[in-house]
């Protein structure tokens, strides 16, 4: 990845082809920054878009956040008499105030109006109405695709998997019939039969399945004894899982496919798409390195096709899925003892 500074190179560069489609967008390229605060300002969306980011992605619109505040707007008005007018403690609320919800929706058009590049509105639902109501508003506000960020951890040990999944689908089910964008849904990747899952989800109506959600971890303080919410930002590591399933669902859906996680180079993007991802997402990488490290990766993603002869993203995506791959068996356990065994051979060498 460093030959950039030969003309032939440069040339040839020009030839590659390196639009995609996602959800049925055409996308100038695969790199799309993710649901993250960096969407919470529209001149880093703009340094992006700048940069070479072929789409947006916004931070989440959490349910939950519209639920609490809509709570402590009822508490508000009860503890002043019911909010009366005439009544002696009363305070209007503010004419400036707005709520979580039309905050989003303003922010979603200032990002509309200000990018040439599609924005995907990010919904947090818990309720089936919830993801209805506000799926619609996202549309209308000019989203041009919704994703759905699934983040329920279930700690209730009457309620089955299927339950869970059931719940998801029947509400996917009715918001599509509702929204007439595109709609991608953003999993994590604790599903006992993911391809069955996401089958399902293309079913139900899916554009395209976001793989796979980073949920934080709850952390105890040694010092407070309290339980307290961590976030660290990732490693490349932490690419491999998304790269194992979109292998292995590459042939088996036709729904669009977009890995999220661990991707901080070149490297990472093309191993993605090599497995067959139509797209990938960047977050981490970002959030440390500043929007102009997308243009890097971008240019790398250049270089490696060029070298490796590659016209087209589309000839190399899926590629190296399960299905073409030379070893198909090492996306699945078969290997397992395979993999133990040479870490203990290599471990022997040491000595
Ligand atoms: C600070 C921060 C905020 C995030 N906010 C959201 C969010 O609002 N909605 C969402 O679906 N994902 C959110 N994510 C997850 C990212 O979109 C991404 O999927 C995840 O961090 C994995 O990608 P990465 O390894 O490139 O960071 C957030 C991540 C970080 C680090």
């Amino acid at each position: 990845m460093t030959l950039r500074n030969n003309d032939l190179m440069n040339q040839r560069i020009d030839t590659v082809d390196i639009s995609t489609n996602y959800l049925g967008i055409p996308l100038r390229n695969p790199l799309v920054p993710s649901a993250s605060p960096l969407s919470h300002s529209v001149d880093t969306a703009r340094q992006l878009e700048d940069a070479g980011a072929a789409a947006i992605v916004m931070y989440s619109l959490f349910e939950e956040e519209i639920l609490d505040e809509e709570q402590a707007l009822t508490r508000f008005l009860r503890h002043q008499d019911i909010g009366d007018p005439e009544a002696s403690s009363y305070r209007p609320v503010p004419a400036a105030f707005k709520s979580a919800v039309e905050r989003y929706l303003d922010q979603l058009a200032l990002l509309k109006a200000r990018l040439a590049i599609p924005v995907i509105a990010s919904l947090n639902g818990v309720t089936r109405g919830g993801w209805i109501r506000l799926g619609k508003d996202l549309q209308e506000a000019g989203a041009d695709a919704l994703e759905l960020n699934v983040y329920h951890i279930s700690t209730d040990p009457a309620e089955s998997a299927a339950d869970v999944e059931n719940r998801y689908l029947e509400f996917l089910h009715d918001l599509i019939s509702q929204v007439s964008i595109p709609v991608a849904v953003k999993i994590g990747p604790q599903f006992s039969a993911l391809p069955n899952f996401v089958r399902r989800l293309e079913t139900a109506g899916a554009a395209g399945v976001v793989m796979f959600n980073r949920f934080y971890h709850p952390n105890i303080d040694l010092e407070t004894r309290q339980v307290v919410p961590s976030m660290v930002l990732s490693t490349p590591a932490e690419s491999l899982p998304a790269m194992r399933w979109i292998g292995i669902l590459r042939n088996q859906v036709s729904l669009s496919l977009a890995a999220t996680g661990g991707i901080h180079a070149a490297g990472d993007v093309i191993k993605m798409v090599l497995a067959g991802a139509d797209i990938t997402q960047l977050c981490s990488v970002l959030l440390q390195r500043g929007p102009a490290h997308l243009a890097k990766i971008l240019a790398e993603l250049e270089d490696w096709m060029v070298q490796n002869e590659y016209s087209s993203l589309t000839e190399m995506k899926g590629s190296v899925s399960q299905k073409k791959a030379i070893n198909p068996a090492a996306f699945e356990h078969a290997n397992y003892l395979q993999v133990l065994d040479t870490y203990i051979s290599s471990r022997r060498g040491e000595r």
